[in-house]
């Protein structure tokens, strides 16, 4: 009872405060002129949207994926739509050494770095998983690691510019579903590594923030290929999930739920975790890793 009355209710109270006021900040497009920002997996789908919501938005686009036409094209679009400059470098997120020397390059290009849009997945149809290991290798390489390597690449201008990782995940990175195994591990992991970074980054006082976007289905062609007879839900457009997925990044949100029903939002949330996160910091001593520049 003292338990609850010392601690639960006031953190209860606090948090549900934060869940209904977090809204402070209006989003204005004018906050990502100028910017410079890279998107990745934006030679179509929802990547394809933010470079364009971007380029109107007169920042700064880097883009990448491995179809190289279409590369191309996204950039003269983006030139066309307003764009203070874009660009493109192709190749496969396969290649950790690509990943790692496209973000630098990327930097040299535009001449640092504001915001790193992590949004490429490898292909995935929907079935049973049937043991194929080196399928879920190559999930966890492209989905996660490649995400992992070019955050700490970017992380040198991130700092230097108070800048913004957003990591494009999924609800199938919240709560698990059948016929997507391997893609589910990916995006929970990505929740696990980033969440993690972002309680460093706050103890430390680094001012990178990082936005995690829990998506629902989306209408990309390669989703509704995908989800063709399987699943039984309306998606949601692409152009303004790539919209509100910027705005979310802008306003430094912790995390961004693009999902159709109210009570899906709300549980998802999860206060449960959260409330556990808050307390658990009790019982670390960080003395000897703060104010270490070099650990970070
Ligand atoms: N659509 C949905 O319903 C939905 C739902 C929840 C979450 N999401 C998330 O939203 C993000 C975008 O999804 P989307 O539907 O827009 O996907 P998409 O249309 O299939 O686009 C995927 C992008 O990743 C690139 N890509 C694929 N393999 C790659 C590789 N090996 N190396 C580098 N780039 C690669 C593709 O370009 P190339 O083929 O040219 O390389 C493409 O530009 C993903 O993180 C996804 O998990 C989507
Ligand atoms: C990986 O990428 C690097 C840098 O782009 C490149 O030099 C190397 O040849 C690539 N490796 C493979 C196996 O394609
Ligand atoms: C992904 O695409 C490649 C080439 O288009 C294809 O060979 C592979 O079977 C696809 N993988 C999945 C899981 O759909
Ligand atoms: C970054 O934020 C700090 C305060 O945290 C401020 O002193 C500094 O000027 C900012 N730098 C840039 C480039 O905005
Ligand atoms: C972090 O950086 C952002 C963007 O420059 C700035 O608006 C904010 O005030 C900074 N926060 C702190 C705590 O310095």
């Amino acid at each position: 009872m003292a338990f609850m009355k010392n601690y639960l209710l006031p953190i209860l109270g606090v948090f549900l405060a934060c869940y209904y006021y977090s809204a402070n900040e209006e989003f204005r497009p004018e906050m990502l002129q100028g910017k410079k920002v890279i998107v990745t997996g934006a030679s179509k789908g929802i990547g394809k949207e933010m470079a364009y919501h971007l380029a109107k938005m007169g920042a700064h686009v880097m883009v990448t994926a491995r179809s190289e036409e279409d590369l191309k094209k996204i950039v003269s679009h983006c030139l066309e739509y307003g764009a203070a400059s874009a660009h493109y470098i192709a190749g496969t997120m396969e290649n950790m050494t690509f990943a790692e020397q496209f973000v630098v390059e990327a930097g040299k290009i535009m001449g640092g770095l504001d915001m790193l849009i992590l949004n490429h997945i490898t292909n995935t149809s929907m079935q049973l998983f049937n043991g194929d290991i080196p399928h879920v290798r190559k999930v966890m390489e492209v989905n996660y690691l490649s995400y992992v390597v070019m955050a700490m690449a970017a992380f040198p201008m991130l700092k230097k510019s108070n800048g913004s990782i957003v990591v494009v995940s999924s609800v199938a990175g919240k709560i698990a579903n059948p016929l997507i195994a391997p893609y589910s591990a990916s995006k929970f992991a990505l929740d696990g590594f980033f969440s993690s970074i972002r309680k460093e980054y706050s103890l430390a006082k680094v001012n990178v923030s990082i936005t995690l976007c829990i998506l629902g289905l989306i209408n990309t062609d390669s989703a509704m290929k995908a989800a063709a007879g399987i699943l039984n839900l309306d998606p949601s457009p692409k152009e303004d999930c790539a919209l509100e997925i910027i705005k979310g990044g802008a306003l430094r949100q912790e995390e961004v739920y693009y999902v159709q029903s109210v009570w899906s939002r709300l549980l998802l949330r999860n206060l449960g975790r959260n409330i556990l996160e808050f307390l658990n910091l009790r019982w670390y001593n960080m003395d000897k890793f703060i104010n270490k520049e070099e650990l970070l």
